[in-house]
Order: structure tokens, then C-alpha cells, then sequence
């Protein structure tokens, strides 16, 4: 035994592999559209995002992501989840629809995504048409049921005119129910060129009746809701799906987002709004169906002035016939409502109500332990407590105190729900704990300051002082200024408790610095209201940014002085700076390289000419001046003499963000994202290039290739960070094989030191790697990134889409961005549409 242990040791690589997870924010941090809970069996439930793939709940409140690798850089449309289902027969089966835009952005069809143990494992039947995760309407739901009596039928309501499809083997195929016509009249927005909201919205949900009988071996009565609010918008078959018909007498001005089944009842509740959601809505309705007698009740929780929004989630307490939540989808001012009955809808209860204005009669706590930037970053500054974006609402059917609700920030829920029936007083808890699904825009490490910065859309950014924090949700996202989307942000290398971030609003200041390593952050005062987006560098002694701005080209400021334009930078270069030497930048724009000599205020061209076709990112070495590399389609390039000469690196092409990170020793690691031996995913080498080791491994996805964001630790050896579009920030911790970097395979360019006699000539067709060059395919990259909860409002400037801009008492921006205009809801709320 021992001796063969030791051998089983001797064996082993001399490198350790990477294992990921998740840096914890512990929140979510993005919208949770549907959550089903299994009818058999306590606390099983799978809740789905719109970006991020499904998650699990495990027994102690919190998730378990179970689609982590399906998200291929060539299938990443598969964390876009549009519809989930369980086996209403079997604890082990999940199904789900993914696919993230039924338009150009997403270049795949849709599939349906079956496992038989509960997400351990999958099985991909594709669809002959694309599946809209993050489209207008992924709210509603769900749109894919197993028939409870038979668990080889399992029905999909389609977008984008495809209508109702069926699959009678479990799963392994689906065919298109003919017989079903009313694919659905609802398009958000015809006139959008895109095709994001031009799109037929289509099926909205299935349902079936348990109690019905059984047909064939199949459950008979089944319902359809289907986006249309102009003929009829929910059908029925009573024969197993042969025929259908639209029920009569039902209400036909709104759309229907849940249509939920109460057995016991023999009865169908269903919510509606005038808007297909998730952001809007402004009036609605709720509604129970008599299946026995076939009439309707229009059982709206409130009227008259009350009603200012659209009903999104609905959830019936199946141990108890006649209990039932609902909430609001968005009551963007002062908050969000959720209502209960326990006399099928005949009176209603709420969750707060007025007292003396402004006050807010609560009968509530919350308790965000679990995230607790939610309380220092929304719930302190917001009067939004209960949330917004409310589709998913659902009571645990094997528990009547157990339920849980997603919004566009993050999972709410308790375990004291039947409290609101005598005391009238439940405790809400964030329950997001383990679904990380921010969109990471941005990654830094600084050598000897904070091991993490994270620029993130939707919910600001985030600081890890150190790495002994990573897996603990932070206390304070990037507050005070709080911009809605973060894109970017830096450290000055020498002085690295310096740093700079930006973001992307309009109308109001964008830029604020630290001197506390990303702790306290104060608004620049210097940089105006015009500059937005793009991304930011700091001068290694904190004296000089240069912004490549996403709106007004590329500015520099000193000595935190008034910004102006860098002339010899076009619009959108991709700006860094020399981490040791305070007078050297760096920047890239197509295919043109750009070193700056005296601190951002001038760049010139340098470096060979001809060689790239496009940078895409550049990365200094966190420690040594003068050493830059960049990433191209061509490979991966480095200079040791501030941009001069060039060296080709050896293995990759088609590269997108690089990164530099302590390696063993002295020695750092280099990252990349790219093509390679294992095709395009995420690599390291520790001996610059000689060597390249797949450090994403067989098991884990990380989306598009060409959205990962990338860090390398500068504080601690061997931990790399991956932020992805969705799926929050990935750590991991190994060692690479290379030891010491030898010079001997790589190419050296020619350089030019001035640009003024750029020639052809200056191409180089020389190595092996470069002859390929026009074969690689460049990866799509996505002209949108999602922005799944709303942003809050900027206390100046105008206001964005969906955001308040009025209202009595309202002290906030009364301007909307160009194209939106302020539109009254109600005397206490405008809103920018
Ligand atoms: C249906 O919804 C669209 C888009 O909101 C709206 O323009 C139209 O007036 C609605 N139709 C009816 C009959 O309400
Ligand atoms: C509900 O309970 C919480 C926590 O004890 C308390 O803060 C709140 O005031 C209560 N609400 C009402 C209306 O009594
Ligand atoms: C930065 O580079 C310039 C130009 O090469 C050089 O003169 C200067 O000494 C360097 N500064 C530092 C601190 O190394
Ligand atoms: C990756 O590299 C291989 C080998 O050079 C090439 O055949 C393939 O087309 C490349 N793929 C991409 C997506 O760059
Ligand atoms: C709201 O504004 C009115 C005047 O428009 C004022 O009388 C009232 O005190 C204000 N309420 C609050 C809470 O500020």
C-alpha cells in the first residue's frame, strides 16, 4: 500500500490543477425571474436567471449553481434560462429552456436541457429555433410544464411565433402542436431594429389541471397563456392537447404572467399586466378562473389610485385551499407590494400600507445578513425594500411558512409566512446566498493594496482587501458616489491604496478616487457631468488619469485638475498605465499601439506595424516598468522596453483579456483567454509561453470567450480570477508546470521606433503561428450586456429607462436621458419611458 501510494505521488503532475467557485457577494446581484419548488418533496426548488444559468437550494437556505458547464464560449447562450420545470412524479428530474436572445446576439439556436439528478448531470435536445432568456417577457411562466399524470409529456410555449411545441419521449425530441395557432400578437416595441423588442413575445405559460381526467395515459385539461391582449390570451384543451379553444368571458386588455392552479379549488389564478415586464407595467389585474363553472372573478387586489402597477408573481399555499400571494411586478415608488388572501381573493392584506406621511407601516423585518451591501447599498438609500421585477413568488407547496421571491436584485424569502395570518408580522431575509450573477465589467489585483477590485453592471462594484475576504459577502458595495453600472477602475502602482473606478450614468460626475485601497471613495470634482463608460488608468504615482471615455473620446486630468482631451488618442482606445514608472502610459486602438512618455498627455504610434489586426487588451506587468504585453487575434505580443521591441509568445491565438498574476517565486504567471490546445478557453504559463496549461479544466464554463474579464493576484501565488457576464467572479488557486521562462522558441518582431515610415514592409510572415492568422475565426462579440435590476436613480443629471424623474416630494433628477420622456404614473411617481 504504501509503496504504491508513493508511486500514485511520484506520478502526479508537479503542477496542482485549478478548481473554481465563486468569490462571494452572496446577493445575487441580478434578476431571479423563475423559482419552482417540487410538489413532493420539502425544500427542493431550483430558481433560474436570465443570465446566469440555475441554481439549487440546499437545505440550509442557500444555492448550489447547476449548470456551470453547459456555458461553452461556443454555446454561451445556455446561462440564459427562459423556462424551468420539474416532474410533478419524480424528486430527480429537472428540464429547462435555454438560449439567451431569440435575435442576432445570441448566433445559437435554443435547446432543452434535461437532467435526471437534479442538475448533477445534463442531457441537450437542441431546438430548431432560438430561446430568449433575457428577452421582454422572461418573467412570465413557466412556459415549460411535465404533465403531473404522465412523464413523458412535457409541453414548451415558444417565442417568436413558434408556438406551442410537445415531446412525448421525455424530452429526447419535441415536435410543434399544430393544432395551437395563437402564437401570441405581443411585440414590445415594432418599430425596434434590433429585433431585441421587435420580437413576437409568443407563449406565456402551461398549465395543467391535475384533477382533470386522464385522456390516452394524459392529463386532459391543459392551459396556455399567450401574450396577446387583443383577441384572447389563455386557451384550453380538455382532450390532452388535441384541440384547443380561448376560455370564454376572460379578461382581454392585459397580458398574463402566471397562470397558477389551485386543485383543491378546481380553480386558476392568474396575474396580469399591461406590460410584458420585466422593467414595466403600470396598470393590471388578477383574476380567478372557476374551472367547474367556467366564470371569472376579478379579484384585483386594489383599485382606483391604488392600482399603479402591473401583477407579476402569484403563488397559491397548497396545504391551505384558498391562500394565495401575489405581488406587484413593479411598484417602482415607494416600493414594491405583495398581497395574501386566505378567502381565494374575496379580501386581501398587505405587506405595508401608509401611516402618517411619509410613513410606511411595515409589517415586516428584513434581514439581509446574508448580503449585506443590499442594506448599506439599497435598502439605507432606497425606499424599495420589498423589491422590483416581482415575477417569481412562490410558497414551498410542502410548507406553508417556507416561500421565496426573486426581483431584479437578488432572492427574499422566510420561513414564518403563515405569521402574517395572526400577528400580521413575517421575517424577510435575502436567501441569495450561493447565486453570484453579476455582469463583471472590470478585474484588478494590486501588488501590496487590495487583492480585489470588482466593476460590475447594475449593482455598482466591490472591494476585497484581501484574499481572506473572498468568501465573505462585502458590507458596502461602491457606494457614495454609487454609480448604477461600474465599467472600470485602477491602481496607481506605486501607491497602491490610490484608486480610480468610473461609470457609466448620464448627467452627473462619473469618476471618484480612493486613497484607502477602494474603502472610502469621494466624486472627483473636477470631472463635470459629460464624460461616461469606457475605461480608466493611473499613473503608477496617482498624479495622472487618463479616461478613455465610451461618449466624449479620451481625456487626461493631473493632479486631479479639469480633464482634457488626449488629441493623439482616438475615440475608444484601450488606455493603461506603466505600473512602476509614473510617465509612462500605454493604449491601443486597432491595430495602432501607443506609448505616452510624459504621463497621458501625449501618445505616439510605436511598436511594428502590420502585425495585428486588432488589439484587444493590454496588460502590464504589475511590478517591472517598461514591460507590457498585449492580445490580438494574431497571438499574444511582449515588450521589455516600454513598447519598443516586441517578442511573440508562443501557443495562443485569437487571445482576448491577458492577465499577470504572482506566480511561485519571484516569477509571475501570465493568463489569457484564447484559442489553444484545447480550443478556445482559459490558459496560464509560467514560463512565457513555452508552456501553456488549460487551467480551465473539463468541468467548468465560463460564457463567451470574449466577455471574460481577467485578473491575476498580485499578492498571493498562483490565484487567478475570471469575471464573467452573468455568473459573478470565479476564483482559483493552483501551480503551473514551465519553471524557469527560457527565450528559445520565441519570435522577435522587427520594430519601428517613430511611426512616421509605417510600410508594408514592416509585416512580418516569418512564423509558423502567423501563417494561420486569416483561417482563425473571431469570436462574436455582443454588442449588449444586460442590465437586469434597474438602476437607481443618481441624485443629479437625468434619469434613465424606467427610472423616476417626479413626484411629489421627489428630490431627484427630473430630466430622462435623450429619447425617454418623463411620464406621470401617479401624483407620487413619474417615471422616464
Ligand atoms: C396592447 O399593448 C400594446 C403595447 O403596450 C398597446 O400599444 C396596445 O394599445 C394594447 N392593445 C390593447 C387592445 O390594449
Ligand atoms: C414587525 O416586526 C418588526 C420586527 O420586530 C418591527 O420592527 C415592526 O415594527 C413590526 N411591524 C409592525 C407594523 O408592528
Ligand atoms: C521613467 O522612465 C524615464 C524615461 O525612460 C526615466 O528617465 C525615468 O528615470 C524613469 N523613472 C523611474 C522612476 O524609473
Ligand atoms: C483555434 O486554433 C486552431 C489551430 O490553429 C484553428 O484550427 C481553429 O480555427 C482556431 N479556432 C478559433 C475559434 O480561433
Ligand atoms: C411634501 O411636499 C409638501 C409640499 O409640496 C410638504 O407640505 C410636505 O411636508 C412634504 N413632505 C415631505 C415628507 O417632505
Amino acid at each position: 500500500m504504501k509503496s504504491l501510494l508513493s508511486l500514485l505521488l511520484a506520478a502526479a503532475p508537479a503542477w496542482a490543477a485549478f478548481e473554481w467557485d465563486n468569490v462571494r457577494l452572496g446577493g445575487g446581484g441580478g434578476f431571479v425571474p423563475g423559482i419552482v419548488f417540487h410538489p413532493k418533496e420539502n425544500g427542493l426548488a431550483y430558481a433560474r436567471t436570465d443570465i446566469g444559468g440555475i441554481y439549487k437550494l440546499n437545505a440550509d437556505d442557500s444555492w448550489t449553481p447547476i449548470t456551470d458547464t453547459l456555458a461553452s464560449s461556443a454555446n454561451w447562450g445556455r446561462w440564459g434560462v427562459d423556462a424551468l420545470a420539474i416532474d410533478p412524479q419524480n424528486t430527480d428530474l429537472v428540464y429547462a429552456a435555454v438560449g439567451t436572445y431569440t435575435n442576432s446576439w445570441d448566433p445559437n439556436n435554443g435547446a432543452i436541457i434535461r437532467s435526471p439528478d437534479r442538475g448533477a448531470s445534463w442531457t441537450v435536445t437542441n431546438l430548431p429555433y432560438k430561446v430568449g432568456g433575457n428577452m421582454p417577457g422572461r418573467g412570465m411562466g413557466e412556459r415549460l410544464a411535465v404533465d403531473p399524470k404522465n412523464s413523458n409529456i412535457i409541453y414548451f410555449g415558444a417565442r417568436s411565433g413558434n408556438g406551442l411545441w410537445k415531446s412525448t419521449d421525455a424530452g429526447k425530441t419535441f415536435s410543434k402542436v399544430t393544432s395551437f395557432t395563437n402564437v401570441g400578437t405581443f411585440v414590445a416595441d415594432p418599430s425596434d431594429t434590433t429585433g431585441y423588442n421587435s420580437d413576437i413575445q409568443g407563449l406565456a405559460f402551461v398549465t395543467f389541471d391535475s384533477t382533470s381526467a386522464t385522456t390516452g395515459g394524459a392529463t386532459s385539461r391543459i392551459f396556455v397563456g399567450t401574450a396577446d391582449n387583443i383577441t384572447a390570451s389563455i386557451y384550453i384543451s380538455e382532450d390532452a392537447g388535441s384541440t384547443w379553444a380561448a376560455i370564454p368571458d376572460q379578461p382581454r386588455r392585459f397580458l398574463p404572467h402566471k397562470g397558477v392552479l389551485s386543485p383543491e379549488e378546481n380553480a386558476l389564478y392568474v396575474t396580469y399586466s399591461d406590460g410584458s415586464g420585466p422593467y414595466d407595467g403600470t396598470l393590471g389585474a388578477v383574476y380567478r378562473y372557476n374551472i367547474d363553472d367556467g366564470s371569472w372573478t376579478n379579484i384585483t387586489p386594489v383599485s382606483g389610485s391604488d392600482l399603479i402597477s402591473g401583477f407579476g408573481g402569484l403563488s397559491v399555499d397548497l396545504k391551505n385551499p384558498g391562500t394565495l400571494i401575489v405581488a406587484t411586478l413593479n411598484q417602482w415608488w415607494p416600493d414594491g407590494q405583495i398581497f395574501r388572501s386566505t378567502d381565494s381573493g374575496a379580501t386581501w392584506s398587505r405587506l405595508w400600507q401608509w401611516g402618517n406621511y411619509p410613513e410606511m407601516i411595515k409589517y415586516y423585518s428584513m434581514d439581509v445578513s446574508k448580503a449585506p451591501w443590499i442594506q448599506t447599498g439599497f435598502l439605507d438609500i432606497d425606499s424599495k425594500w420589498l423589491g422590483w421585477m416581482i415575477e417569481s413568488l412562490e410558497i414551498d407547496p410542502t410548507d406553508s411558512d417556507h416561500w421565496l421571491y426573486g426581483t431584479g436584485l437578488t432572492v427574499f424569502g422566510g420561513h414564518d409566512l403563515t405569521n402574517w395570518d395572526t400577528v400580521h408580522n413575517i421575517s424577510i431575509h435575502s436567501l441569495a446566498d450561493g447565486i453570484e450573477e453579476t455582469a463583471v465589467q472590470d478585474l484588478q489585483s494590486a501588488p501590496g493594496g487590495s487583492e480585489l477590485f470588482v466593476a460590475v453592471g447594475d449593482v455598482s462594484g466591490y472591494t476585497f482587501r484581501s484574499a481572506s475576504d473572498l468568501d465573505t459577502a462585502p458590507d458596502v458595495p461602491w457606494n457614495n458616489p454609487m454609480f448604477s453600472s461600474s465599467l472600470s477602475s485602477d491602481y496607481a502602482g506605486n501607491v497602491p491604496a490610490n484608486v480610480v473606478r468610473i461609470g457609466n450614468g448620464n448627467g452627473s460626475p462619473q469618476l471618484a478616487l480612493s486613497t484607502d485601497g477602494g474603502v472610502g471613495w469621494a466624486l472627483s470634482s473636477t470631472v463635470g457631468s459629460v464624460y461616461s463608460g469606457g475605461k480608466v488608468a493611473y499613473s503608477a504615482a496617482g498624479d495622472a488619469i487618463v479616461w478613455s471615455t465610451g461618449n466624449s473620446g479620451v481625456v487626461r486630468s493631473l493632479n486631479q485638475g479639469a480633464f482634457s482631451s488626449v488629441a493623439s488618442l482616438p475615440t475608444g482606445s484601450i488606455v493603461v498605465s506603466d505600473k512602476r514608472n509614473n510617465s509612462y502610459f500605454y493604449a491601443a486602438s486597432g491595430a495602432n499601439f501607443y506609448v505616452s512618455t510624459n504621463s497621458g498627455s501625449s501618445f505616439t504610434r510605436t511598436g511594428p506595424q502590420g502585425v495585428f489586426t486588432a488589439i484587444r487588451d493590454i496588460a502590464v506587468h504589475p511590478t517591472r516598468a517598461g514591460e507590457v504585453y498585449l492580445s490580438a487575434l494574431e497571438g499574444i505580443f511582449r515588450s521589455t522596453d516600454f513598447g519598443v521591441g516586441w517578442t511573440q509568445l508562443p501557443g495562443l491565438t485569437n487571445t482576448f483579456q491577458i492577465a499577470l498574476g504572482v506566480g511561485s517565486g519571484s516569477s509571475w504567471n501570465l493568463y489569457a483567454a484564447g484559442n489553444g490546445s484545447a480550443g478556445l478557453r482559459l490558459y496560464g504559463t509560467a514560463n512565457l509561453g513555452n508552456t501553456w496549461t488549460d487551467i480551465q479544466g473539463s468541468v467548468q464554463t465560463f460564457g463567451a470567450i470574449d466577455a471574460v474579464r481577467l485578473a491575476g493576484s498580485g499578492n498571493v501565488a498562483g490565484l487567478v480570477y475570471v469575471g464573467t457576464n452573468g455568473r459573478g467572479v470565479f476564483k482559483a488557486q493552483g501551480s503551473l508546470p514551465g519553471g524557469t521562462p527560457t527565450t528559445t522558441s520565441r519570435t522577435s518582431l522587427p520594430s519601428t521606433r517613430t511611426t512616421s515610415t509605417s510600410t508594408s514592409s514592416a509585416r512580418i510572415t516569418t512564423s509558423a503561428t502567423r501563417t494561420t492568422v486569416t483561417t482563425v475565426t473571431t469570436v462574436t462579440t455582443r454588442t449588449t450586456s444586460r442590465t437586469s435590476s434597474a438602476p437607481s436613480a443618481t441624485s443629479t443629471g437625468t434619469a434613465g429607462h424606467w427610472q423616476q424623474c417626479g413626484g411629489l416630494n421627489w428630490t431627484g433628477p427630473t430630466r430622462c436621458d435623450p429619447g425617454l420622456t418623463c411620464t406621470k404614473q401617479n401624483d407620487w411617481y413619474w417615471q422616464c419611458l
